[in-house]
């Protein structure tokens, strides 16, 4: 329906409904015009790859104040890398990007990669097992408890923890309602509670507390670089696993590629995260009146880029419904662009490949039985997939 030149739809960006049918909702609206207006959130969506690259360019004109959706969680985030703009972003951005430089994550590699060939091989000689619990959720789990020193009973709040903090950065429906007790939680240990004595010695999160101790950084810094870690960084990578799980299983001729010629493990996670794009909305300010393709977006709106839109774009990808790990679309919007684009990307890129490197040498063929979703906010996760008929390759034979 178009109202004075502007294009509205009915749809909620934030329904089960829409949760549940991400994709064909972001096709309804992309076909419909670059830029449309949902009255059911007062948001101005924008739906095309190129459109969402260039505002994702522009972040004078696209303020991250409004990066979620309601209005108390970009207040209790201002202070993040995530949250904030130029100028404030860089300095935020870099004690950030410090700890998780390529240079550390290096230093993690080998260790990381050992402990995903053991889970996978567990796994793999079972012939089935629970995608998700099994290792989905538990490999970036243990990964992360351990990076950042996580000990004791506090170690079962990482994943309540992690799924609130994205259903908090939707509009303050009940999914965000009931996550708000759970992220003040995870606040308030990370800002308050915390002391280094709590993480295990030799942990990175360990050596960042005692910068702090020494004055290198602040202790404000200090509590931002976990909470990110926890925040940003768990539901995104867990939604990940399990989407290359599902998708390796659903085409099994590009397992088989990907078994063939094993370089194909970055191009593999590459493709994941455009065709499944886990975090595929993230909300923007429009600072001034902004016109895209003719529609003019007003001046104080609530904008969404729609990144798991713009990666299905036609006009972008030729045949974008398909999955093929050769097409190296190393431009797609999994991990956001520009100066916000992701700091922890990294890690995730160092858990994922581990284990999908793993999975195409140990596993010679599997099926994906019953699925399940999860419904969340912001992420597109399972709650459950059947992986059963495992047969193993030669390597374990
Ligand atoms: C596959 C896993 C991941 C995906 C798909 C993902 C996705 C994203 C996206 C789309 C953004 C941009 C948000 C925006 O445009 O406003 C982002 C930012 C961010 N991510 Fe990730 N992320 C992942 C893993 C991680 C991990 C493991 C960490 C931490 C260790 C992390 C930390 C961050 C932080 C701190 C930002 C904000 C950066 C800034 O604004 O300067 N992410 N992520």
């Amino acid at each position: 329906m178009t109202t004075h030149g502007v294009f509205q739809s009915e749809i909620n960006l934030f329904s089960d409904h829409t949760l549940l049918n991400t994709q064909e909702v972001f096709t309804q609206l992309r076909e419909a015009a670059p830029v449309v207006y949902l009255p059911a959130n007062d948001v101005w969506a924008v739906t095309r790859y190129e459109n969402i690259r260039d505002a994702l360019s522009d972040p004078t004109s696209f303020s991250s104040k409004a990066v979620a959706f309601n209005p108390q969680m970009n207040e209790i985030l201002s202070g993040t890398s995530l949250a904030a703009d130029p100028p404030e972003h860089g300095p935020l951005r870099a004690v950030l990007t410090d700890n998780l430089s390529p240079r550390a994550m290096r230093s993690m590699k080998a260790d990381i990669y050992a402990k995903a060939e053991q889970l996978v091989k567990d796994l793999a000689t079972h012939g089935s097992f629970e995608g998700m619990a099994d290792m989905a959720v538990a490999f970036p789990v243990s990964i992360v408890l351990d990076l950042i020193g996580i000990q004791g009973d506090l170690r079962a709040k990482i994943l309540p923890w992690g799924e609130a903090a994205f259903n908090l950065l939707g509009p303050m429906n009940e999914r965000s309602q009931q996550s708000m007790p759970i992220a003040g939680e995870l606040f308030q240990w990370t800002h308050e509670q915390m002391r280094g004595t709590d993480l295990a010695e030799g942990s990175i999160g360990r050596n960042i507390w005692e910068a702090a101790e020494r004055g290198d950084i602040s202790h404000e810094s200090f509590g931002y670089i976990v909470h990110q870690i926890l925040a940003a960084g768990m539901d995104t990578t867990i939604t990940t696993i399990g989407n290359a799980l599902v998708l390796l299983g659903q085409n099994p001729d590009q397992f088989e590629l990907l078994k063939q010629d094993p370089s194909l493990v970055a191009a593999t996670l590459t493709e994941v995260l455009r065709l499944r794009t886990p975090a595929p909305v993230f909300g923007r300010l429009a600072t001034k009146d902004i016109d895209i393709d003719g529609t003019i977006i007003p001046d104080g709106a609530q904008v969404a880029l729609l990144y798991g839109s713009g990666n299905m774009d036609p006009r972008k990808y030729d045949n974008p419904e398909v999955f093929d790990i050769t097409r190296n679309a190393v431009d797609h919007l999994g991990f956001g662009y520009g100066i916000h684009a992701c700091a922890g990307q990294g890690l995730a890129k160092l858990e994922i490949h581990g284990l999908v490197e793993a999975w195409a040498k140990h596993v010679e063929s599997y099926e994906i039985g019953d699925v399940v979703q999860r419904l969340n906010n912001m992420t597109r996760p399972y709650e459950s997939i059947e992986i059963k008929n495992i047969q193993l390759a030669k390597v374990n034979a």
